[in-house]
């Protein structure tokens, strides 16, 4: 329950359904998971450029960004990491109402909290997209620098060192960041969106 009281819900006169005909495609989450590193928002970035290409509305919300505004009252304990995870699926789940698919590239390492916002959303709107890495490769790449920064300890929770990951037992797609280009894991997830008739 929240803190809010007498707020009755207002509905729209404009309804998903509708918003959905006049874009001409379904709106869903493409939920990205995966380590730091393992090129999640590389991905989303780069299959939100195809999906605009073919006229597919949509929008990244990624990490580093969102948690330099609406998130920047957040740190990387858990409880902060759950917070910021609830927070993005109620945003994520405001996109699928205005007819748009949303790719989203956090960490979200912890099971219970992608599967709260699964459950926020309804049957098929919610896509798992594990991108899968060693957690080694992660650390060759280290593009931001900050494995080196967490090995030395002066980065503290830090997802797959100190903090840990777990991993989805059942995602809709799994892409391997390590094996397949990002041209051929762009393809795997429009093939899957394609046969499901998402878009
Ligand atoms: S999540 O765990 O809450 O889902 P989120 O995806 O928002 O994390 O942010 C992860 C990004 O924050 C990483 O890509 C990295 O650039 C940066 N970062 C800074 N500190 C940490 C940390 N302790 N653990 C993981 N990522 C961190």
């Amino acid at each position: 329950m929240g803190k809010s009281t007498n707020i009755v819900w207002h509905e729209q006169s404009i309804l998903k359904e509708d918003r959905r005909k006049q874009n001409g495609h379904n709106s869903f989450v493409l939920w990205f998971t995966g380590l730091s590193g393992s090129g999640k928002s590389t991905l989303a970035n780069a299959l939100a450029a195809r999906l605009y290409h073919e006229s597919v509305r949509n929008y990244v919300l990624d990490g580093d960004n969102i948690r330099h505004g609406l998130n920047k009252d957040l740190g990387f304990s858990d409880e902060d990491r759950t917070e910021n995870i609830r927070r993005i699926g109620e945003v994520a789940k405001l996109f699928v109402d205005s007819g748009q698919v949303v790719l989203t590239a956090f960490i979200s390492p912890f099971k219970a909290d992608r599967e709260l916002v699964r459950n926020l959303l309804e049957d098929k709107e919610f896509i798992e997209v594990y991108v899968k890495c060693p957690i080694e490769t992660c650390e060759e790449r280290d593009p931001k620098g900050l494995y080196q920064k967490a090995r030395q300890g002066v980065i503290k929770e830090f997802t797959g060192i100190s903090s840990p990951y777990e991993e989805p037992e059942n995602p809709e797609i799994i892409v391997e960041s390590h094996l397949n280009s990002i041209e051929e894991s762009v393809e795997k997830i429009i093939s899957y969106l394609k046969e499901h008739q998402l878009i």
